[in-house]
C-alpha cells in the first residue's frame, strides 16, 4: 500500500490513516482504498455499515496504512471525528499510547484539512478542538515525552510538524513547572499555529532537495512575519501566543530571524516553542535529509544551549526525553 498519494487522488479524496478508523464501529462516510500505488481508489466500505471489531486492525496488520474518504464527505467525516474523539480519549480501558496515537491521527487529519482550506476561522476552530483534547489527555495522564515521540508521525508536512511541536511544547512547559491548564492550553494553540505563515510558501521551496537560493531562503524567512500578520488582529489569541508565531526563529545571540532580537527580548513562550521546534525538525524526515536520532538531536540542542537557545529549557527537554 502506497504512502504517497498522487495529486489527482488528493483532489478527490481525503487520505486518512487507517489507524484512525480502528476505534470506531460505524462510519457515516464511504471508505475507499487504493489497491496498488497510483491506482484510483475503489470503494471498500459503504457508509453506515457496521464494521467488525477486527476488520480494520487486520487490514492494518496486513500493511494497509492509508484509506480514502471522498472530499465531498470530508465535512461529515470531520464532524464524526469531533463527536467521537471525546469518548475514545476519555476511555481509560484504551491504553494511553493508543489514545495518544488516535489523537495524533485525528489532529493531523483535522489540521491537514483546515490548513488546506486557507480559512482562518475554520483553522482556529479546529485548533481549539485539538488543543482541548491535547490538554485533557496530557494533563490527566502521565504522558512521557519518549513515549509520545514513538506514537507521533515524523514526516515533513507542516500539519504533522505543527501537531508535534504543540504537544512537545506542552510537555516542556509542564516540565518547566507550568501546571495551569489554561496556560498549557494556550501554549498548545500557539504551537499548532506557530508555522501558519509556512502555508504561503510554495511547496517546491519547502520540499526542495538542493541548496536553497538566496531568494528562496528569504521567502522561507518571511513565514514568522506572515503568520503573525495573519493572526495579529484576532481577539482570541494572546500576546504570548502571537510571539510563539513571530519569534520562534529568534536566537538568544541575535542570530535568528525575522528581526534578530536577542536575550531577554525573546518571549518565554517563544523560547519554549523554539527548543521543541528545532528538536522536531531534526528528528523528522525531510525531503533533503534523513532524520537525526533522538540522541543526535539532543546533542545538537546541547551545542545550541545558552548561546542560541535557553539553556534551562534545553536541559529540561533533555531530561524529559531521556526519562
Ligand atoms: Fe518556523
Ligand atoms: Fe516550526
Amino acid at each position: 500500500m502506497p504512502n504517497s498519494v498522487d495529486t489527482a487522488t488528493r483532489q478527490n479524496f481525503l487520505p486518512v490513516p487507517l489507524a484512525l478508523l480502528c476505534l470506531t464501529k460505524e462510519l457515516p462516510v464511504d471508505v475507499y482504498w487504493s489497491l496498488y500505488q497510483g491506482a484510483e481508489p475503489v470503494l471498500m466500505r459503504g457508509h453506515n455499515i457496521e464494521i467488525a471489531d477486527d476488520e480494520f486492525p487486520k487490514l492494518l496488520e496486513s500493511g494497509v496504512e492509508t484509506v480514502f474518504i471522498p472530499r465531498d464527505q470530508a465535512d461529515v467525516f470531520q464532524k464524526h471525528l469531533r463527536e467521537n474523539v471525546q469518548s475514545i480519549l476519555g476511555n481509560d480501558e484504551i491504553p494511553i499510547s493508543q489514545r495518544m496515537a488516535f489523537l495524533n491521527s485525528t489532529g493531523r487529519t483535522m489540521l491537514q484539512e483546515v490548513f488546506r482550506s486557507d480559512n482562518l476561522d475554520k483553522t482556529l476552530a479546529s485548533v481549539h478542538v485539538i488543543s482541548d483534547h491535547m490538554t485533557t489527555l496530557i494533563t490527566q495522564n502521565d504522558v512521557v515525552a519518549g513515549e509520545l515521540f514513538h506514537v507521533l508521525q515524523h514526516d515533513y508536512h507542516t500539519y504533522t510538524h505543527s501537531y508535534n511541536v504543540a504537544s512537545y511544547a506542552m510537555l516542556l512547559a509542564q516540565g518547566l513547572g507550568i501546571q495551569d491548564e489554561d496556560e498549557l492550553h494556550s501554549i498548545s494553540i500557539g504551537g499548532l499555529l506557530h508555522d501558519l505563515g509556512k502555508l504561503r510558501i510554495p511547496n517546491n521551496i519547502l520540499t526542495k532537495k538542493e541548496r536553497l537560493t538566496e531568494a528562496e531562503w528569504q521567502t522561507i524567512k518571511r513565514h514568522p512575519t506572515d503568520g503573525f500578520t495573519a493572526l495579529a488582529n484576532r481577539a482570541d489569541l494572546s500576546f504570548d501566543q502571537l510571539m510563539m508565531v513571530y519569534q520562534h526563529h529568534e536566537k538568544l545571540d541575535g542570530s535568528g530571524y525575522p528581526v534578530g532580537i536577542d536575550g531577554d527580548e525573546i518571549n518565554h513562550f517563544a523560547r519554549i516553542c523554539s527548543v521543541v521546534d528545532i528538536f522536531e525538525a531534526l528528528t523528522s524526515n525531510r525531503p533533503y535529509r534523513n532524520p537525526n536520532s533522538t540522541k543526535e538531536a539532543l546533542e545538537i540542542l546541547d551545542q545550541m544551549a545558552s548561546s542560541k537557545l535557553d539553556g534551562d529549557m534545553v536541559k529540561c527537554w533533555k531530561t524529559l526525553m531521556q526519562k
